[in-house]
Order: structure tokens, then C-alpha cells, then sequence
């Protein structure tokens, strides 16, 4: 069965097809990245309109990159939230669209339910076994799930201010490093710490209460009083230590919510599972618990749509046109 799902929920313009939700044909990509780093964040606006630009020559150039033509695609799969609404919406007028026009089934498919079947369109997808606990870690959410199949979610905890991504982003920031997206950027001068003992310490917020939420906001706030109160510290250690820090908070309360539900496996997911520390520490400490954890190929961490196509196969919502709808404050747990 061959999916096109179409991505458009925050600054980038995707349309991917997938097949049987494992195997990516083909995958195109539109961004306005450039734009959203020269004022600092993404200005929605401009997002939506380059979306309305990108669009349709995305679609087109993925379908030709398939060597399908229209009538081999079985279904169409769109992003209807969280994100933006603006850029939501042409997505999935976009998809519908394209669903009138082909008489194909449309899916609707949650972003960050999305993130988690980046973990399928891999070789190692068949290893994946029910019950399943899933770290979702994005720019705009932190959350811990149990998936005890497909579409069958339980919500055990999740962050209670700030996002991973937006943590990293932020810090990124102060560090004047990026300013926007510098998650990668952090990590990148993290690793050039020389690995002598850290000059600097950090708190691990809420690692040791007695359940699975979070709170980055302070360790932000700690960062950047760290920076301001010497201005010798070298910055890769203050990025050393703050991914330390961050990655520890999320290692441990995942490896403890999988022990006390007792899940078959760990799946990370999101834009953050990107994030190299944190898939080797992860993997290590799931290995000791005897849990074997799952890390989407990095390609498929950040928003795309190959991992949207694959979603919607293993999720086929029936819904009429008219329920699909953008829908920009959508939660894990939410359904459409
Ligand atoms: O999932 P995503 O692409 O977009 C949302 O749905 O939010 O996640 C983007 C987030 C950004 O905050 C970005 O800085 C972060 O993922 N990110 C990383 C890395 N790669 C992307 N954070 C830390 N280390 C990375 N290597
Ligand atoms: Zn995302």
C-alpha cells in the first residue's frame, strides 16, 4: 500500500511516499528556516506563505521521484496538528484537495504521534514489541507515553513548562550560538568539551520526584545565570554540562517508567531523539535494564513526512473530508 502524506505544521513544506508504513519511496522537502534564524524564531506568517509556495512543486517533485504515477497511490496522509495554524491549513487544504481531485482516502495524523513512526521506516521495525514507552522530544513537546499498540496511548507525564528542543534552543541562545533551531549547534559545541572534569554544575530538575513529568524552564534560567555570573567559563562546558544535565533528567525518568510498567521496549521520537548523547545514553541504559531501545534513523527525527505517511498506515482514521480539520493545540493524547 503506498501513502503520500503531506507535512507542513511548522516552518517546512514535506510530502513523502511511503510504503506498507516501512519503506520510503521518496521524500521532498521545502524549508524556511533561513528565513525564521535572521529574526530569531519562526515568524508564522512568513512560514504560511512560503508553504503556499512550496507546496504543490513539493508534492510534484516527490511523486516524480517515486516513479509512481497518481493512480498507484492508495491514500493521502496530512499533519492536522499541533503546529501553526496557518501552515497547518495548507497542508491540509492541500491534502484534501488532492483527495477530491485523485477519489483518494484522506488520513488525518497527529504530529507527535507522527514523530513516533519515524522508528518504523527502519530495518529494525519488526523488532518493535507492545507494550512499547515512548519519549516524544521536540521543539514544542516533552512527553512520556505508553503505547500498548497501535493508536492505543496512555499518557504517563510530560513536561510541566519548557520543551526539550525549546530548552536546548533556548540556551543555544544565550551561548549566542543560534538563534533558532541550535539545538544542533549546542550539541555540536557540548562535543568539544575536552573531557577534563566540568568546572560547572548544573541542577537535574525533578529527577528524583516520584513520577514521570518534567521542568526545563529553570535549568534554562540556571544556564543563564551560570553564563552571566563569570564571563572566563568556557562555553563548551557550560554546553557540556547542560546537555549532561538535560539528558540525564530524560534517561532517568524514561528508564524508570519503563521498569515500572514494565514495557517490552523503549522508543524515542522528535526532533530531539536527533541528539547524540542523548541516543547513546538511552541505549546504554536500556541495555541494563534488559529493555532495548529503539532510535528513529536521524534523518527521520526532525519534522518530515515520510514518518506522517507511515503514522496514517498503521492509524487508517476514516474520516470525511469535513472532519479533517487543522487543528493548532493538539495534544498527544487528542484525537481528531
Ligand atoms: O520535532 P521537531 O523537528 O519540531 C517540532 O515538532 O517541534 O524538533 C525540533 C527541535 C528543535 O528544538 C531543535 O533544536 C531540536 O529539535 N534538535 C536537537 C537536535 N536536533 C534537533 N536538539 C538537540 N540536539 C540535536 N542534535
Ligand atoms: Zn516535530
Amino acid at each position: 500500500m503506498f501513502i503520500l502524506g503531506i507535512e507542513t505544521s511548522c516552518d517546512e513544506t514535506a510530502a513523502a511516499i511511503v510504503e506498507n508504513g516501512t519503506k520510503e519511496l521518496a521524500s521532498s522537502l521545502a524549508s524556511s528556516a533561513e528565513i525564521h534564524e535572521q529574526y530569531g524564531g519562526v515568524v508564522p506568517e512568513v512560514a504560511a506563505r512560503k508553504q503556499v509556495e512550496f507546496i504543490v512543486p513539493v508534492i510534484a517533485e516527490c511523486l516524480k521521484k517515486s516513479g509512481l504515477n497518481k493512480n498507484q497511490i492508495d491514500a493521502l496522509a496530512v499533519t492536522v496538528g499541533p503546529g501553526l495554524i496557518g501552515s497547518l491549513v495548507v497542508g491540509v487544504e492541500a491534502a484534501k484537495a488532492l483527495s477530491i481531485a485523485w477519489n483518494k482516502p484522506l488520513v488525518p495524523v497527529n504530529h507527535l504521534v507522527g514523530h513516533i513512526y519515524g522508528n518504523f521506516v527502519s530495518e529494525t521495525f519488526s523488532q518493535i514489541v507492545f507494550p512499547a514507552l515512548v519519549l516524544i522530544v521536540s521543539g514544542g513537546h516533552t512527553d512520556l507515553v505508553l503505547m500498548r499498540g497501535h493508536g492505543d496511548f496512555e499518557y504517563i507525564g510530560g513536561t510541566l513548562d519548557d520543551a526539550a528542543g525549546e530548552a536546548f534552543d533556548k540556551v543555544a541562545r544565550i551561548l549566542n550560538i543560534s538563534k533558532y533551531l541550535g539545538g544542533p549547534a549546542l550539541s555540536k559545541l557540548a562535543s568539544t568539551w575536552n573531557g577534563e572534569k566540568l568546572p560547572v554544575k548544573l541542577p537535574r530538575p525533578m529527577i528524583h520526584e516520584d513520577n514521570f513529568d518534567f521542568s526545563f524552564s529553570g535549568l534554562k534560567t540556571a544556564t543563564k545565570r551560570l553564563i552571566e555570573s563569570d564571563a572566563t567559563l568556557s562555553p563548551a562546558a557550560v554546553a557540556r554540562e547542560f546537555e549532561n544535565a538535560i539528558v540525564d533528567v530524560l534517561v532517568t525518568k524514561t528508564i524508570k517508567a519503563a521498569k515500572v510498567h514494565n514495557t517490552k521496549c523503549i522508543l524515542l521520537a522528535g526532533g530531539v531523539a536527533a541528539n547524540a548523547t542523548l541516543r547513546t545514553q538511552l541505549t546504554a541504559s536500556g541495555k541494563q535494564i534488559g529493555t532495548p531501545v529503539f532510535v528513529p534513523p536521524i534523518r527521520l527525527c526532525t519534522d518530515n513526512a515520510i514518518y506522517i505517511a507511515a503514522a496514517a498506515f498503521f492509524n487508517p482514521a476514516h474520516k470525511s473530508l469535513e472532519e479533517i480539520v487543522a487543528n493548532p493545540s493538539l495534544g498527544v493524547m487528542d484525537s481528531f
